[in-house]
């Protein structure tokens, strides 16, 4: 099984996620049953996005970046993994622009996928080399199941910049991402992922999939991307 996985991080609202399924579908992706498609929306997005996308027939899971590292209960404004379970089987954790911008510790990332566990949706846990040994120790701390994780490499300086590094870096990584998990998990790269270097990282054998973030907004680039796999 092949991952593309698009994550649309900050950006479009209701109406624009429209105009972009709109266009999808007119450019009629192959989505073989070898190839996963998930796209993790704004918590705004998920539900209604998700009736279009049924009633397009499209093969696409939608799915979110982020859920509450706390049970239910008097947490004003956050969404807990309880809430999510009704509407996605994926979500992001441990994404860089929150461990960067909202200071998340790889014990809160490690709760969020353990919340997330429990309420069967399968983290997508993002790592990069500064807290990759940290972050592994955590899950296994805390009893994080990884055979029912999904990993992905996300080297910081890849990140939006348009300068995705060497598959064969990423494949280096990737392989000790699976050794530290016990080769139980899929592993990803994101990082710049374009349409032009989309195979040279899938041709990677360590690599399962990839985590697009800029090129998902764009649907023929994603389209792209997916038949490019
Ligand atoms: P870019 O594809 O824009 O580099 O973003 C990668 C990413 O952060 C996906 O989660």
């Amino acid at each position: 099984m092949k991952y593309i996985v698009g994550n649309w991080k900050s950006n479009q609202n209701l109406t624009q996620s429209f105009l972009w399924l709109d266009d999808l579908i007119a450019l009629k992706p192959k989505i073989t049953p070898d190839k996963k498609v998930i796209l993790c929306l704004p918590f705004t997005d998920i539900a209604t996005f998700n009736q279009k996308l049924n009633e397009s027939g499209l093969p696409i899971e939608v799915a979110a970046q982020n859920v509450s590292h706390m049970a239910p209960g008097k947490h004003t404004g956050e969404i807990n993994a309880q809430m999510l379970s009704e509407l996605v089987s994926y979500c992001i954790v441990g994404h860089h622009e929150r461990r960067a911008d909202f200071a998340e510790t790889s014990d809160v990332v490690a709760t969020k996928a353990s919340f997330l566990l429990e309420n069967s949706i399968t983290p997508i846990i993002c790592l990069d080399k500064p807290y990759l040994d940290q972050q592994i120790k955590s899950l296994f701390t805390q009893g994080v199941e990884v055979s029912k994780c999904i990993f992905v490499y996300e080297p910081a300086s890849a990140i939006g910049t348009g300068n995705s590094i060497d598959p064969k870096d990423a494949n280096h990584v990737a392989h000790q991402i699976s050794f530290l998990t016990d080769y139980l998990s899929p592993v990803l790269y994101g990082g710049s992922v374009s349409p032009d270097n989309i195979k040279s990282y899938m041709d990677e054998p360590n690599i399962s999939g990839v985590l697009v973030g800029t090129d998902s907004l764009n649907p023929t680039l994603f389209a792209d991307i997916i038949n490019a796999t």
